[in-house]
């Protein structure tokens, strides 16, 4: 049975929500599911943007044949081919045997790769061009990276929708509510939606800063992203998380404190600095141990906080295997301007303190406090000053 949301008077939501799916990519969890959105337009032509993931294809196809209501497709415009949303590409083609594709040079390259068989069916549009459906005139901006280099976004130009490809994008399955006024994105989304973005598209924040200036010189009445919800109000809000992400600068002063440890040594000795940090007046703290957070969470606290502190047990006169792996995907994702406190643990050969730093040093503009903090085997006197001494570096690098 088909189920469709109209989006404005000639437009329609005919994606579908994957609430089976447990990991994204087969990376990410999403407990809370995920939506793949695709958007139909009736105009003298009528245009399909995007598709969906091969797991919602029924759905999808049962909600096309609805909207049409016996109309043939005439256009399927392709702004990111990743299977989540180029997946049923093929399908659409066989079943609406006039349709064409309209997309990228890349794109097309892309579905030969995935062997869809696409000869005679294609329209190549590159960045500036225009196509009119009938009412509707609509513009082709290039979006490389965001998230592949394939991407372009389309601006429709009569009134003001943005089909955004993968950005404004969010996990979480819809659920009914198609528009951002319809939930309380800043309350029940945006976890969601910053652990999409920086895991998704961190490492693409230059590009993003490309994207957000052209969006800047267009007039934008609607954003439809291609997860999560349609924005119809309140740009100001998600453009402002989208900047700030996208330059690497945090929203919020406070500390994230990811912690390794193996029988509890290391975690007493970080429940200790947290208890400092709030008698000092810094209480905006999030503390995580690394062992049992997914490091898609960490990434994502990551980006929200100014100031981490890394607190780690040595192993194998290394960093702690789960540690070292948040390392690694905060360097890939491109994290930088972030001020680093530093714990290093260990019973006889404490070195993941210098490791760390030096892997830190391996990114961009980290900066390292000089209060660092050895605790051998358990904090005592002496690392209990140092812990001191480390609550008081965050804070007043914090007022620097
Ligand atoms: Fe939702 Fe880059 O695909």
């Amino acid at each position: 049975m088909y189920c469709v949301r109209k989006v404005t008077e000639d437009l329609y939501w005919v994606g579908a929500n994957d609430r089976r799916l447990a990991l994204f990519e087969n990376i990410h969890p999403i407990p809370r599911g995920v939506s793949y959105n695709s958007y139909l337009l009736l105009d003298e032509k009528t245009v399909l943007f995007d598709t969906v993931d091969w797991s919602a294809g029924r759905q999808f196809l049962e909600n096309i044949q609805h909207v049409l209501d016996g109309r043939k497709l005439d256009y399927l415009v392709i702004n990111h081919m990743e299977p989540d949303h180029g997946a049923s590409i093929e399908e659409v083609l066989l079943r609406y045997p006039e349709a064409k594709i309209i997309s990228t040079e890349k794109a097309f390259m892309l579905m030969r790769q995935f062997h869809f068989n696409i000869d005679g069916r294609t329209e190549q549009v590159e960045e500036g061009d225009t196509r009119s459906f009938g009412k509707h005139k609509v513009t082709f901006v290039s979006a490389p990276m965001v998230h592949w280099p394939e991407a372009m976004v389309t601006y429709d130009m009569t009134n003001g929708v943005l089909f955004a490809a993968d950005a404004f994008g969010s996990f979480g399955s819809l659920d009914g509510k198609l528009f951002n006024d319809e939930v309380n994105f800043d309350r029940d989304w945006i976890d969601d939606a910053r652990r999409y973005y920086t895991n998704i598209v961190g490492k693409y924040g230059p590009h993003v800063q490309a994207l957000l200036k052209k969006a800047a010189t267009i007039d934008i009445k609607m954003i439809c992203p291609l997860h999560g919800p349609v924005w119809r109000s309140d740009f100001g809000y998600f453009l402002d998380k989208y900047d700030k992400w996208s330059r690497y600068e945090p929203e919020e002063k406070g500390v994230l404190i990811v912690y390794a440890s193996m029988y509890g040594n290391t975690e007493s000795a970080v429940n200790i600095l947290a208890s400092m940090l709030a008698e000092k007046g810094m209480s905006n703290i999030a503390m995580y141990d690394v062992s049992k957070t997914h490091v898609s969470q960490l990434i994502a606290e990551t980006f929200r906080y100014s100031h981490i502190v890394l607190a780690s047990v040595t192993y194998n006169l290394g960093i702690y295997p789960p540690m070292h792996d948040y390392l690694v995907d905060m360097k890939a994702l491109n994290v930088q301007n972030r001020t680093v406190g530093i714990i290093e643990c260990g019973s006889w050969a404490p070195k993941s303190g210098t490791l760390m730093e030096e892997f830190l040093d391996g990114m961009k503009t980290m900066t390292v406090l000089n209060e660092k903090v050895t605790v051998l085997s358990s904090l005592n006197e002496s690392s209990l000053l140092e812990m001191e001494q480390l609550a008081d570096g965050l804070i007043e690098s914090m007022n620097d």
